[in-house]
């Protein structure tokens, strides 16, 4: 069949929108309907080359939709089932599975590669073989990816919000609950309030923190970050800096959460200099693979004994992440329809882009048209 998708052919260049052809569902395998999907700063690192996939590749890694067709073999879900996807896949079985930490399940080796088990690329057109970014490429009207990939919601969740869910939401609120174990009563400074980030203030302040402050330098960002769960807000992590100082009586915050969408080291030294002893700083926001975004002294780190801490997908268990943190929007208790700004259609895709790099969007969401 034919799929119109977003396409990266080459660093730097505008994304392409592309009929492509789309391969029935193998063992394994399931055809999705994608319904939206989420535009996550992750995608732009891909677009500029800051991290290097394989080209080309169908954009897209957080995604909602409907299965349509299973594969020989499927048995996680049906077709008619409504599912959100992990942007890790989970095996099941692999050695980090297998002990609850499926963030880093071996199977997530080929996501900048974009393919399937066996080298597998169900997309293909003008140019060949095409990668499908996190191996399922949201920006896709429909896709052909592993049943690991993807998680059965309740039928009743709206999608378009429940999409969210498949990336900005365990990562920044796992980033803060898992990776930080923010307890009841902590000072909590979250630098960046994108998708990611506005997350982070969400799960810190859910999890009973104190102090919840967000770093950003644009208002909007800083507005929103207020009306979900931080207590301050500050455009300049030297004004932050010395408010945590006051607040926590020179103690120091207890942790950072560092949600920019460069990371930079200085970044990494604002955050590391805002967490007192015992502190914990969160490396969430990415930059080039070999950049080196961490340049501190050691023998403070030593002797405060601060850690320093990657966090990816927040740490979170898709299989039961997911469906608790959906639980969590139904109870009101994590606010989904407030942190989408606008939505777009899959032709806006560079328009999408735009906004999110001025600033424009907690988050932008793409509603796929068929
Ligand atoms: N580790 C993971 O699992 C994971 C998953 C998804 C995304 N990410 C990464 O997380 C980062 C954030 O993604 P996003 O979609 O929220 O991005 P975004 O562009 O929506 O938000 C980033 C925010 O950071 C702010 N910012 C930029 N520089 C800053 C600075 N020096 N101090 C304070 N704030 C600053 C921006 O104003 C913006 O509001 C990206 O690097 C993305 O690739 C990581
Ligand atoms: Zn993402
Ligand atoms: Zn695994």
């Amino acid at each position: 069949m034919k799929t119109k998708a977003a396409v990266v052919y080459e660093p730097g260049k505008p994304i392409e929108i592309e009929e492509l052809d789309l391969d029935g569902p193998r063992e394994g395998e399931v055809l999705i309907r994608y319904t939206h999907a989420g535009l996550c700063h992750s995608d732009v690192h891909v677009a500029h080359g800051d991290l290097e996939a394989r080209l080309p590749m169908v954009l897209g890694h957080e995604g909602a939709g409907i299965i349509e067709e299973v594969g020989v073999g499927v048995t996680r879900v049906k077709v008619g089932d409504h599912v959100v996807c992990s942007f890790i896949p989970n095996c099941g079985v692999c050695r980090y599975c297998a002990t609850g930490r499926q963030s880093i399940c071996d199977m997530g080796a080929t996501i900048l590669e974009g393919y399937l088990p066996g080298e597998r690329f169900p997309i293909t057109g003008p140019r060949g073989q095409y990668g499908a970014m996190c191996m399922i490429g949201t920006f896709s009207q429909w896709g052909v990816i592993s049943q690991t990939s993807v998680i059965k919601v309740d039928d009743d969740l709206p999608l378009e919000k429940a999409v969210l869910v498949g990336c900005g939401v365990p990562t920044g609120w796992g980033s803060a609950v898992n990776t930080a174990n923010v307890a009841p009563g902590d000072t909590v400074a979250v630098f960046g309030v994108g998708g990611i980030g506005i997350n982070a203030v969400q799960g810190a302040r859910y999890a009973g923190a104190k102090n919840v402050i967000a770093i950003d330098p644009l208002e909007n960002k800083r507005e929103k970050a207020m009306e979900l769960g931080a207590t301050h807000a500050f455009a300049t992590a030297e004004e932050a800096q010395e408010a945590i100082t006051e607040m926590t009586r020179g103690q120091g915050a207890d942790s950072a959460i560092l949600t920019v969408g460069l990371m930079s080291a200085d970044v990494v030294g604002a955050g590391f200099n805002a967490v007192g002893k015992g502190g914990v700083v969160v490396l969430t926001g990415l930059n080039k693979l070999m950049e080196p975004t961490i340049q501190l002294p050691g023998t403070i780190l030593t002797l405060f004994r601060k850690s320093i801490k990657g966090s990816l997908f927040g740490d979170c268990n898709p299989t039961t992440d997911i469906p608790k943190l959906l639980g969590l929007y139904q109870s009101g208790d994590l606010k989904l329809d407030e942190i989408i700004t606008r939505t777009y259609t899959l032709d806006e895709v560079n328009e999408g882009y735009d906004d999110l790099l001025a600033g424009k969007n907690v988050r932008g969401v793409m509603v796929h048209e068929h």
